[in-house]
């Protein structure tokens, strides 16, 4: 192993991965050399180039914290968190697709009864969402667990709100006995993906927008079915085709429904204009159940 040149320096480092013992880990490390050699000599990468690359990739992670995950938004706006998401979750067409989890899903949420309003008395339109998990037979998913999270009226999560200190605008919910749930809230409304940091610089440089189009984020787990990561777009949003992390399906644009004060299904909760959005979940069984 030595003099090697620009045309045997790829097969040496595969060579010297040969006692790698986990097989799908020598297969995914091979592929990654060849392709990483590939793109080396197919751009004619230049020495600064390359430590420009390796500056990006060393301050993409130093802007990384407990609420802050860059490399997963470099992911989103590459497109491989939807590859790989389209990889493995193939499912039926009348199946609820997935999109993205994104960086703002919080465990730490709190547990939420039927109908509860979890707006914390934040400002913005009156939102009621209605849902129900139903399998491919149309029939009720009874005590699946519903995580939803989603921004407020100014595209801010609750994290970002200035001065507020609990949960807001999350929480997760239990299907009753017929598979529906539901709750109140504020809509949401498109916002930019983090443009501070290196994937800021990346967007900026390819003439990239970072504004998402407004969603509420849904998480569904039910034994026996596939976990669905999903969310809904309204239909009227004007960023639903230019998403930068490339996360909206048609099937995921849903009409939010616009009730004045006082007209409705809900004119008795509110005395302001509001807005509903009504949604069937159908989930797909697991592959071992
Ligand atoms: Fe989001």
């Amino acid at each position: 192993m030595r003099d090697l040149t620009s045309d045997t320096i790829t097969e040496a480092v595969i060579a010297a991965m040969q006692d790698t013992k986990d097989a799908r880990t020598a297969k995914i490390l091979e592929s990654l050399v060849r392709h990483a050699h590939s793109f080396v000599r197919e751009v004619g990468l230049t020495e600064q180039e390359w430590a420009q690359g390796v500056d990006f990739l060393t301050r993409t992670g130093q802007k990384c914290t407990p609420t802050r995950q860059e490399f997963i938004l470099l992911s989103d706006v590459l497109g491989i968190t939807m590859l790989v998401d389209a990889l493995n979750n193939q499912r039926s067409a009348e199946a609820t697709q997935n999109s993205v989890l994104g960086p703002f899903f919080r465990d730490d949420r709190p547990h939420h009864p039927d109908a509860a309003d979890i707006s914390e008395g934040l400002p913005g339109t009156p939102m009621f969402f209605e849902g129900q998990v139903v399998d491919h037979a149309g029939a009720p998913v009874a005590g699946a667990s519903v995580d939803v999270w989603h921004s407020d009226a100014e595209g801010h999560y609750d994290m970002d709100v200035p001065g507020l200190v609990d949960p807001a605008m999350r929480g997760l919910f239990r299907t009753d006995e017929s598979g529906h749930f539901s709750f109140r809230s504020i809509r949401p409304a498109s916002y930019p993906i983090p443009g501070d940091g290196p994937v800021g610089e990346y967007m900026s440089a390819t003439g990239r927008s970072l504004m998402r189009p407004a969603h509420v984020h849904l998480l569904i787990d039910a034994p026996g079915f596939q976990r669905v990561t999903s969310m809904l777009f309204p239909s009227t949003d004007e960023y639903l085709d230019a998403d930068p992390v490339f996360g909206v399906k048609q099937s995921l644009v849903a009409a939010f429904d616009s009730y004045e004060a006082g007209d409705g299904p809900h004119s008795g909760l509110t005395d302001e204009a509001y807005t509903v959005l009504r949604r069937t979940f159908v989930l797909e069984p697991s592959p071992a159940g």
